[in-house]
């Protein structure tokens, strides 16, 4: 049995030397175990008066190899650890990785300061819905079927009375019916016609604005657009009325900034008359307010829209509205705010 002892301590020590992890050490740690058991199971053969003194050698045999195996064990974690340095370096004169940062797109960015002017006159946002039906978008803006201020705009109809909107004036409508004056909304988002070419596209962003209120006029309204036209250009932007025409509005005007490049001088950008059009505006059509359960003889109203890709390219200097749809980072970029 000593024999066998002996062989298996050189066999155990042997492969210990070799654990190079806490994991080996473990299995070889069980064979031992497991392999002692079999040494063992031999004691049954023993004289009697021997089993004692045999006892206390195999009790000796076992505190030594366990030690062994504690020994080897802070050996094989050090080991680990090295090893575990040697995997996780850092090598800090690497160049870092460089992450590029998203930025807001110039429609966007045009859009939260056309809100941080008006907010700051009071307005509030109402978002109304892309798809409308043909009473919203038309019928209670005073323009009924046949009317012929429906050809002004080209439109995507998806039912009978079911289109995608043209205008944010559907949103007047909807903000009317809702609330009672005073109304004071703004509402920007989408819109859609039929129509494709250097300054126009089938989808385009529109903000539009509602006053309505008792006393409210045509001063009202200039006024309002002379702070708009400092705060979104410059302190110097003048502002010109024209008369015009819409079926929601009466009188109606278009409204034209003093050009930003040459200050009312004449250049390329204004074709040489100093004047840049920009929106549309007017007082709110009788009719519509009557639609609306608004009593046009107690209140009155001014509405205005605008197209916030012109605004963004009069802003910028983008003379192709499709650079503003091809999400060209190279073209993105320069607008980070
Ligand atoms: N909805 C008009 C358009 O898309 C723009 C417009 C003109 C809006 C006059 C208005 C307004 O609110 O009063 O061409």
């Amino acid at each position: 049995m000593q024999q066998k002892m002996d062989a298996l301590k050189a066999e155990i020590l042997a492969q210990m030397a070799e654990t190079k992890t806490g994991r080996s050490l473990y299995e070889l740690k069980l064979k031992f175990q497991a392999e002692l058991k079999v040494v063992m199971a031999g004691m049954k053969d023993l004289p009697k008066e021997e089993k004692p003194a045999f006892g206390k050698i195999v009790n000796a045999f076992k505190t030594e190899m366990e030690e062994a195996f504690e020994a080897r064990a802070v050996v094989v974690k050090e080991m680990e650890m090295q090893q575990k340095y040697a995997s996780e370096r850092v090598d800090i004169s690497m160049p870092g990785k460089v992450r590029t940062t998203g930025a807001l797109h110039p429609i966007t960015l045009v859009k939260n300061q056309l809100i941080d002017v008006f907010a700051g006159m009071g307005f509030k946002v109402f978002e109304g819905p892309e798809v409308e039906t043909d009473y919203y978008n038309f019928t209670a803006l005073n323009t009924p079927k046949d009317h012929p201020a429906r050809d002004m705009q080209d439109t995507f109809y998806l039912a009978e009375n079911l289109l995608l909107r043209t205008q944010t004036s559907a949103g007047q409508i909807r903000v009317m019916e809702k609330q009672s004056p005073p109304i004071k909304i703004l509402s920007p988002g989408r819109v859609f016609r039929s129509d494709d070419d250097a300054t126009h596209s089938p989808m385009f962003h529109q903000m539009e604005g509602l006053v309505v209120d008792k006393g409210i006029t045509l001063c009202d309204l200039q006024g309002m657009l002379a702070e708009f036209a400092k705060k979104m250009f410059t302190d110097s932007t003048k502002v010109r009325l024209r008369p015009s025409y819409f079926p929601f509005t009466e009188p109606s005007v278009e409204v034209d900034l003093s050009c930003s490049q040459c200050g009312g001088a004449g250049c390329r950008l204004c074709k040489g008359t100093g004047w840049i059009e920009v929106l549309g505006a007017g007082m709110v059509n009788r009719h519509v307010l009557e639609n609306c359960g608004v009593d046009p003889d107690e209140y009155t109203g001014f509405a205005f829209g605008m197209g916030i890709e012109r605004i963004a390219m009069l802003k910028y200097g983008i003379n192709n509205i499709k650079t503003l749809f091809e999400n060209d980072t190279r073209f993105l970029k320069q607008f980070e705010d």
